[in-house]
């Protein structure tokens, strides 16, 4: 990695155009971003940041891999209403993660409840952790990977905006973008709920008329409801609302 492609506090910090981000903590390398916002006693909004993780989480027990300096990997540190829905976080962060990438390219997909989709690859996903009123939110997003530096064999086709599009952002630029609309998404959020979100998360709804499987039963999935869950017609035709914290959730139809 040169020294001008990390993302240190002296690039980032003057790129910032809110909160969030304040206190900034950054690493070369560190297990899980998620581990240092952990139990910190920090204010709303701080960030860790890291140019490579050496145990990566991703949602559903897997692992987040990365390559030095090529995604951005980072942790906000959310201090939600008491009493909120806090899972819908997910689909706050994701619709976040699509607005900051469509400022430089087309129109992203949100694969239902935490995936970014880009020409229905992977670019990004988050991840929650919550604690005693603490929601440490996650974002990995592959930046300037090429093909062959992209998991394989991942249930949904691994991106990286390089790869699916040609050319890589500003890393510090896009982070900067990011925490900016993630601070005012999120905020809209506290204030009323997902309803001020629901159009431009609807416009993303990249499951929509697929063929998923919920639990042991098929059907095509429908619009995300007002609470975050997503509706799913099942063959023969009754309506199931599926939550984010559902351990059998949806899974998509391989044959799809
Ligand atoms: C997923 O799609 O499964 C969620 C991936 C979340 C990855 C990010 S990278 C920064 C933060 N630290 C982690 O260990 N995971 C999240």
């Amino acid at each position: 990695m040169s020294r001008h492609t990390l993302l240190t506090p002296d690039v980032v910090e003057p790129l910032l155009r809110g909160g969030f981000g304040r206190p900034y903590l950054w690493s070369e390398s560190c297990p899980s971003t998620q581990d240092v916002l952990r139990g910190a006693r920090l204010p709303e909004g701080a960030v860790a940041l890291t140019e490579h993780q050496t145990a990566g989480r991703g949602r559903a027990g897997r692992v987040w891999e990365d390559v030095a300096g090529k995604a951005l990997l980072l942790s906000v540190l959310l201090r939600p209403p008491p009493g909120s829905p806090a899972q819908q976080l997910s689909l706050v962060a994701g619709l976040a993660v699509a607005e900051a990438l469509e400022e430089r390219r087309d129109a992203a997909g949100i694969k239902w409840p935490n995936d970014v989709l880009l020409a229905g690859r992977k670019v990004a996903g988050v991840l929650l952790e919550a604690s005693e009123g603490v929601v440490v939110c996650g974002i990995g997003a592959n930046v300037s990977q090429g093909e062959d530096e992209l998991p394989a064999g991942t249930p949904l086709r691994a991106g990286s905006l390089l790869a699916v599009t040609g050319n890589a952002p500003d890393r510090a630029e896009l982070l900067a973008t990011l925490l900016e609309i993630l601070e005012h998404r999120y905020r809209a959020w506290c204030r009323a709920g997902l309803a001020p979100l629901l159009d431009e998360l609807e416009a993303r709804n990249w499951l929509r008329g697929r063929r998923v499987w919920v639990g042991d039963a098929a059907g095509i999935a429908g619009p995300i409801a007002p609470d975050g869950r997503l509706s799913v017609e099942r063959d023969g035709g009754s309506i199931v609302l599926v939550g984010s914290g559902e351990v059998s959730g949806v899974r998509l139809d391989p044959d799809t």
